[in-house]
């Protein structure tokens, strides 16, 4: 139908324009209501994202208002409302009520899904609307500005391009709302899982960190996390994701759970195959996934050779605690140090150790005088220069045993540990 409108003069080529852009919204009034199905969708004004129902399990009848890319002929859902209240037939009702946005199961009430408003106060028209960065925001119509509600603040298993990640501090729970990632259950439900992953701080260091539950996983070097690749930028104290700069299409990050633990995923959208391609992801780790059940013992670090296993090392100046150093066994000093000497061992593209409370922070010191740091205290056993919150570089210094590292083939970050002398304690 729409076709032959399309050839000719440019004057016909303006008309379809206007008649491609006026045919599908991307923008709901407060006044209105808007049935949403799987044919029925907001679109963004550029054609890129569209939201509306999503069935993820075809042999089951639930449906989830999701958010998609636009030319993705599997939508792939990047954004979910109603996780754990699916419809239960494939058309719903969204609807301004008391300026709060409702999905309704069709003249079902109670509502399955309603935005939380963090403006007060609002008097004038309300608008839903879908933009091309696929956000979908809740505003008042007299601010075009301050958004009331975004899709942005609370993602659910996937991060995008714009997507601005507060970096709130670790040993603060008052520091609410959190942006957590929470995967989906399976690939047929998307009701959240226990375990969440979000991006913090460690107040105790300043440092910033992919936490996972509760444990760290990856710190913050400046340009990366680990060794994924550096999707992120870090700006006033948000982490805002960004598409690679080694690539011209779009791409997402998301989590998914297995049974160990959580793995990070990086998508890019191929456009000539109409599909998500997997780039990057941390599951294709060895040293990551046998970590997740058993890390190398204290001392020692993962690596992976070019066969994809890993193995477990003592760090130089250290040897197996047992005859053969098996896996998550220790190692232990050839020498012990004594305070005020030693030497240090440099091991590059570093996991960090993990572990709070044998770690100091002084954002002052260069490198030198991070070494002059750990020498002076007796019990220091290695040292770090990290990037901070602030973007400054910090000195961390370790107190006791080093647990839970691994070497990167790119990424990671250089460590320093402390040993009683390079020559004399090679144990081969
Ligand atoms: C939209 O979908 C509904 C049910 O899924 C169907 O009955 C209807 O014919 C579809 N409309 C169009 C225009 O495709
Ligand atoms: C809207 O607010 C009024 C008054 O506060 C309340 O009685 C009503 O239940 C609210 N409606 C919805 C759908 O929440
Ligand atoms: C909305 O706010 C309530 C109460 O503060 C909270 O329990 C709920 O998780 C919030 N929902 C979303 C989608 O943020
Ligand atoms: C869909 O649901 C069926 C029945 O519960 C299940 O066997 C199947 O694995 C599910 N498919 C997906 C993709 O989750
Ligand atoms: C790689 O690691 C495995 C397991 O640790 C080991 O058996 C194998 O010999 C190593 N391969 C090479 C080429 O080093
Ligand atoms: C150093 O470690 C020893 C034994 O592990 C402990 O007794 C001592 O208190 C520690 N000193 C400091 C300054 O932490
Ligand atoms: C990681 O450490 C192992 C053992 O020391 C070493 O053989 C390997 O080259 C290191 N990998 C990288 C990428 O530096």
């Amino acid at each position: 139908m729409r076709a032959p409108l399309c050839v000719t003069s440019v004057f016909f080529f303006l008309f379809c324009f206007l008649y491609e852009l006026s045919s599908s919204k991307s923008v709901l009034y407060s006044r209105e209501s808007l049935t949403v199905s799987s044919n029925q969708t907001l679109v963004s004004p550029g054609n890129v994202f569209e939201l509306g129902l999503f069935k993820p399990n075809e042999s089951i009848s639930r449906w989830y208002l999701g958010i998609w890319y636009k030319e993705d002929p599997k939508r792939t859902s990047l954004w979910v409302a109603n996780r754990v209240k699916p419809l239960t037939k494939p058309v719903g009702t969204l609807k301004f009520f008391n300026n709060t946005l409702f999905l309704f199961e069709q003249d079902n009430i109670p509502a399955v899904w309603k935005t939380n408003l963090t403006g007060g106060g609002v008097r004038s028209r309300m608008v839903a609307e879908l933009f091309d960065n696929g956000n979908f925001v809740v505003k008042d119509s007299s601010d075009p500005e301050g958004y009331l509600w975004q899709s942005f603040d609370s993602p659910t298993d996937t991060l995008l391009p714009e997507m601005k990640f507060k970096i709130f501090d670790f040993f603060d729970s008052e520091d609410d709302p959190r942006q957590t990632l929470h995967s989906w259950s399976s690939p047929g439900d998307p009701s959240p899982t226990d375990m969440y992953s979000s991006f913090q701080i460690r107040k105790d260091l300043n440092i910033i960190a992919i936490f996972v539950g509760g444990n760290q996983m990856d710190t913050w070097n400046g340009y990366q996390f680990g060794d994924m690749p550096p999707v992120f930028e870090l700006k006033e104290g948000w982490l805002v994701m960004k598409t690679l700069e080694s690539s011209s299409s779009y791409s997402r990050l998301t989590i998914r759970t297995i049974r160990q633990g959580v793995l990070y995923e990086l998508y890019s959208w191929n456009s000539e195959a109409k599909e998500w391609k997997m780039s990057w992801s941390i599951g294709e780790d060895s040293c990551y996934l046998k970590g997740l059940e058993k890390p190398c013992g204290s001392y020692s670090y993962c690596s992976k050779n070019d066969t994809s296993q890993q193995q477990c090392h003592c760090i130089r100046g250290f040897y197996p605690k047992l005859e053969r150093l098996t896996w998550s066994h220790d190692c232990v000093r050839s020498t012990a140090i004594h305070c005020g000497g030693g030497e240090f061992v440099k091991l590059a593209k570093m996991k960090l150790p993990g572990t709070a409370p044998m770690v100091t922070s002084d954002s002052r010191l260069n490198l030198e005088k991070c070494k002059e740091s750990c020498l002076v205290g007796c019990n220091c056993t290695a040292y770090a220069l990290v990037e901070n919150r602030k973007g400054e570089r910090s000195c961390l210094n370790w107190k006791g045993e080093l647990h839970d590292m691994r070497n990167y083939t790119t990424g990671g970050q250089d460590l320093y540990v402390r040993v009683a002398g390079l020559a004399a304690n090679d144990h081969g």
